[in-house]
């Protein structure tokens, strides 16, 4: 039988991510942990800027990780606040998973487990781009 999933090391991972957050604007520190389809942990935490606009979800710091340390998919993926509670991914994150994890990628929530298609459904991806090109 296949392994358990370890969600609380995830959980762990992800609150450690927290710790490096800058959030002296929200002073709402966020913490990122997913795993890639080769086994690796990938992590971000959310950089804030004095434009308020630009500010950085600890997706972005994750998924820019993803690509710097080799690519790969997503499979598993958690998101906590400083408190180590679980928060959903903003709606420009849940495009950023998409994208890097498709529909199976699972995530923790407090609702249970559940996957990207649940969480973004009639999800906008790579796929429309394509159909777009074959018809014009
Ligand atoms: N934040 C994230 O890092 N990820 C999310 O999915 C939700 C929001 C950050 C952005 C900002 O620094 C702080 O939380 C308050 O919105």
């Amino acid at each position: 039988m296949a392994e358990e999933f370890d969600w609380v090391e995830l959980r762990a991972r992800a609150s450690e991510a927290a710790t490096h957050a800058y959030a002296p604007y929200s002073g709402y520190r966020v913490g990122a942990a997913a795993v890639v389809d080769d086994g690796r942990l990938v992590r971000g935490c959310n950089v804030e800027n004095a434009a308020y606009g630009v500010v950085l979800c600890a997706e972005c710091g994750l998924v820019s990780q993803l690509h710097l340390t080799g690519g790969g998919r997503l499979t598993h993926f958690v998101c906590v606040n400083g408190a180590g509670e679980l928060i959903m991914p903003c709606g420009r994150c849940r495009q950023l998973l998409w994208e890097n994890g498709g529909p199976a990628l699972l995530l923790q929530t407090r609702a249970g487990v559940r996957t990207m298609r649940e969480v973004l459904p009639d999800a906008f991806g790579a796929d429309d781009l394509e159909e777009a090109d074959s018809h014009g």
